[in-house]
């Protein structure tokens, strides 16, 4: 058996998945840092692999951009496939001065602004927040390779592009430390399915400075994330 965008079978991905939202992150690490990598999706392109880290079993699964697209993945991965560790690994823009790029941000909670969840809650909100067990696992893990995270909230948004004018303004006074597109409907799902999330991220760029990152910047701190979301399988 498979589902309806994973041609995987049963059994073929791991209770641990980590969620890039490209799906050639997930082809990089599968083959510069797992053991023994198996691709078991190619549907749309959206590459899965299973293989082993330090001899734990663990998938990687991208997700596309956006709260639609990561909703289809995460739905599947737990419902058909009984993922049981849903580990988003991506990147945000920061809206805080002090959180500069290549900065790893461990995701308490999400605010966003997820139509899925408009709906499903009947306008009322919903606090998405993480698993705390991944979240203390992953700070731990960060900690102990002397890898500095913040922890705290983020935004995720449907929109990157918009015309608003100070768009972020009430969010960063709110504390919110970055903006993503896919946090808010993983851990919303996770919750209902009583299964554990969470999301590692590292900035990419600054929202409110306009700076981005280089592409050595984006390797370092992209290794630092994934040595901390491998820790967790
Ligand atoms: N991910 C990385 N940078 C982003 C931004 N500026 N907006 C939304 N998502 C992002």
């Amino acid at each position: 058996m498979s589902s309806i965008h994973l041609e995987a079978k049963v059994g073929d991905i791991a209770e641990t998945v980590l969620l890039p939202g490209d799906p050639l992150r997930a082809k990089h690490v599968a083959e510069t840092m797992l053991d023994d990598a198996v691709c078991y999706n190619r549907v749309r392109g959206m590459l899965g692999f299973t293989g082993y880290y330090n001899g734990n079993r663990v998938s990687i699964q991208g997700t596309g951009m956006g709260m639609g697209s990561t909703s289809i993945y995460v739905n599947e991965l737990i419902t058909t496939y009984k993922a049981k560790n849903l580990i988003r690994v991506g990147t945000c823009g920061s809206i805080q001065e002090d959180i500069n790029l290549g900065q790893v941000l461990l995701a308490m909670s999400a605010s966003g602004d997820c139509d899925a969840n408009s709906l499903y809650f009947e306008g009322m909100q919903y606090a998405a927040t993480a698993d705390f067990d991944l979240l203390l696992k992953a700070y731990n893990a960060a900690k102990s390779m002397n890898i500095k995270t913040y922890q705290g909230s983020v935004f995720s948004t449907n929109t990157f592009y918009d015309t608003r004018e100070n768009r972020w303004e009430k969010w960063k006074k709110q504390g919110i430390l970055g903006v993503e597109m896919e946090t808010q409907i993983l851990f919303t799902l996770a919750k209902r399915f009583g299964v554990k999330a969470l999301s590692v991220l590292t900035v990419s760029d600054n929202i409110i400075t306009g700076e981005g990152t280089s592409s050595l910047e984006r390797e370092q701190s992209f290794n630092d994330m994934m040595k901390i979301a491998l820790e967790l399988a």
